[in-house]
């Protein structure tokens, strides 16, 4: 039995950071368990992973707020790990429905740990973010530095998400690790798989391929006026298949057991800070696009500046991001000319 390949249950499985976690666990011989809702992917996700790796992993639509729905698939599943992607993450949305947000993302938190605990499922993956530090003191920022009130109702989901979980580790047998994500961009080199924003982007990186693509008129800089050295506001932009390896490098942990903490934090980002001109600049460089931009009033709630210090990633989980800026953004390009082809 030692040698069968562990399976792996990804909620949100179909979304832009699961699908591409989906991808590097199959490289990496796990047999995959997929449930998403659709609420914010599409189906064809799914054809997409298995164009890259030639192995359709097996998929489920179930609404992990339907509780007797989670309880049934765990009861017919043998699962020896759980990377929870499922959840509502529009930060203005959450501000205006801030019910949706608690039920979407805490709910089905609690169901799906129930039963995991049910079922002596002992390994979890949370998909946290650095906004549990709002605007940090120090940066670059440490795993230490101290959570914040949480800005918006998204915000304050992913904080609660990790009380709940470290107070489930302390009573149970459960072990997990909450990887606080800096921000995801880019796609999948063979441009089978990337972000699928439905609707107008909230994020910088797909407003900026679509504005590109001329699916947009304009690039609405949000605010000049930040204390950073060109006055927009920095964050720490990360390729997604640098983050989703390092899901497997925190998976690895816990099913090796050499996690030292029942829960552990590891901030997950490139340890670079860059600004909306910086990105701007970047993209326009490694694409040869030209950008059509106009700088506006800053966005409520958003912070000067975020990156990471990525010492504990590096040497405690094993992971260090390989992919630069550039790459990203040359990435989330070419996904995007493939997109707006179809
Ligand atoms: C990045 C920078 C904007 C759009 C949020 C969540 C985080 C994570 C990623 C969900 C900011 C500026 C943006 C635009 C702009 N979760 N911007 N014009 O706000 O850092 O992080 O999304 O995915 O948890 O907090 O990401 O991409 O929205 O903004 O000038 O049209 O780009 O002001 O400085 P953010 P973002």
């Amino acid at each position: 039995m030692g040698n069968q390949p562990k399976r792996i249950l990804v909620t949100g499985g179909l979304g832009f950071i699961g699908s591409h976690t989906v991808v590097e666990l199959q490289n990496d011989g796990y047999e995959v368990v997929i449930i998403d809702d659709l609420s914010n992917s599409k189906i064809e996700v799914l054809d997409g992973i298995t164009a890259i790796t030639n192995n359709k992993p097996e998929y489920h639509q179930i609404d992990l707020k339907n509780k007797q729905a989670v309880a049934d698939f765990f009861a017919n599943q043998k699962i020896d790990g759980v990377i929870h992607f499922a959840a509502s993450k529009a930060v203005g949305e959450s501000v205006e429905q801030p019910l949706k947000y608690y039920e979407n993302n805490i709910a089905t938190l609690v169901y799906v740990l129930q039963e995991m605990v049910k079922n002596k499922v002992n390994h979890f993956i949370f998909s946290s973010s650095c906004t549990v530090y709002g605007q940090a003191d120090v940066l670059p920022i440490t795993e230490s530095a101290p959570t914040k009130p949480a800005e918006s109702p998204y915000g304050n989901t992913k904080q609660i998400g990790e009380e709940i979980i470290a107070e489930t580790t302390k009573v149970e047998e459960l072990n997990a690790i909450a990887l606080r994500y800096f921000n995801p961009i880019g796609a999948h080199e063979s441009t089978e798989i990337g972000e699928l924003p439905i609707g107008v982007p909230q994020n910088l990186i797909p407003f900026v391929t679509q504005t590109a693509a001329g699916i947009r008129e304009t690039l609405s800089v949000f605010g000049d006026d930040y204390p950073t050295p060109d006055g927009t506001a920095v964050r720490d932009y990360i390729h997604v298949v640098d983050l989703a390896k390092a899901h497997i490098a925190a998976l690895k942990r816990l099913l090796d057991k050499i996690n030292v903490q029942k829960m552990e934090y590891f901030n997950v980002g490139t340890g670079k800070g860059s600004s909306v001109l910086d990105v701007i600049k970047a993209f326009e460089k490694s694409t040869g696009e030209k950008l059509n931009y106009k700088i506006v009033g800053r966005r409520e709630g958003d912070i000067t500046s975020a990156y990471a210090n990525t010492t504990k990633a590096n040497q405690v989980l094993g992971w260090k991001s390989a992919l630069t800026l550039e790459d990203g953004l040359e990435s989330a390009w070419k996904w995007q000319c493939k997109v707006k082809s179809q």
